[in-house]
């Protein structure tokens, strides 16, 4: 499908979605975030695909939401339509397992929406920040809430309450990150991650992400029961026998997805 904000390429079972609004270093106005929440649901829909890479250029992953869009806006508009609301949850509902790639800025709902993904691998020139409050708003996609969870409460009322910027560095020793890699590294690592993933029996990767998404939005006891019933599920998969298999007969596994 064509898009006006986005591209979609897809390489070796990966989907590479790049944010492409380099006139305003990626803003996310309605087109984009609508454009972005049906790519990756097509993407999610689509057997030929295993992982997917979400990516904007160098200078920013993304700045943002489109400040000119949103400036006029009243309390009604945007609580009528709830602005990115939806189409952030549906981002949230995607069942394959997304990769941020943040190379530049990452800022306000560019920051919420790496934080949405999976995970971030970060480029060395990366920047986080949520400063909506020098706009005279807060977050309001997950910057409180996402951010305070993954970096905790001392960054996060920092970072939301100066606006200042965490550099990738920082980003990763609190947490934020998964890994900083040399910036024009940054697809080919994130590439090869997502390879690696791919190679995973599908039902694994989706039991694996269900289980730690959970740990965000439960108790520990019943995060523990259900990792526990994902672990015996898998007992009942082909890709269980054939995996235990391979390690004794000393050789790669070769899974079906079953
Ligand atoms: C619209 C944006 C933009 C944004 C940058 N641009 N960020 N346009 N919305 N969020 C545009 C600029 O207007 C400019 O267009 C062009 O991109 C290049 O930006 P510059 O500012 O000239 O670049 P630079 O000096 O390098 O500064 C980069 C920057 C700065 C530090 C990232 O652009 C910046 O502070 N941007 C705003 C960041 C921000 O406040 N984000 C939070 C938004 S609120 P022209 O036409 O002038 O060349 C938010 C709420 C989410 O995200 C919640 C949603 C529900």
């Amino acid at each position: 499908m064509a898009y006006e904000t986005i591209i979609v390429e897809i390489e070796d079972e990966i989907a590479l979605i790049r944010l492409n609004r380099p006139e305003a270093l990626n803003a996310l106005n309605s087109t984009l975030i609508t454009e972005l929440s049906e790519a990756l649901t097509e993407a999610d829909r689509n057997d030929k695909i295993r992982c997917i890479v979400l990516t904007g250029s160098e200078k920013a992953f993304a700045a943002g939401a489109d400040i000119k869009e949103m400036s006029q806006k009243s309390f009604v508009d945007v609580y009528d339509e709830d602005l990115f609301g939806p189409q952030i949850d549906a981002i949230g509902r995607i069942r394959k397992p997304i990769i941020a790639a943040v190379s530049g800025y990452a800022l306000g709902g560019g920051c919420e929406l790496a934080m949405v993904c999976d995970f971030i691998i970060a480029a060395e020139n990366a920047k986080f920040g949520q400063p909506e409050i020098n706009l005279g708003v807060i977050a309001g996609i997950g910057g409180t809430q996402r951010l305070t969870r993954f970096v905790g409460k001392a960054k996060a009322m920092d970072m939301n309450l100066t606006g200042r910027f965490m550099e990738a560095t920082e980003a990763e020793r609190a947490g934020l990150v998964s890994r900083v890699v040399p910036t024009p590294k940054l697809i080919p690592e994130a590439m090869a991650a997502a390879r690696k993933i791919a190679e995973k029996s599908q039902l694994t990767v989706k039991a694996v992400k269900e289980s730690v998404n959970r740990a965000y939005e439960t108790t520990l006891r019943e995060g523990l029961l259900f990792e526990r019933r994902s672990f015996h599920a898998m007992f009942a998969t082909e890709d269980q026998k054939e995996g235990m298999a391979a390690f004794l007969e000393k050789r790669e596994a070769q899974f079906r997805d079953r």
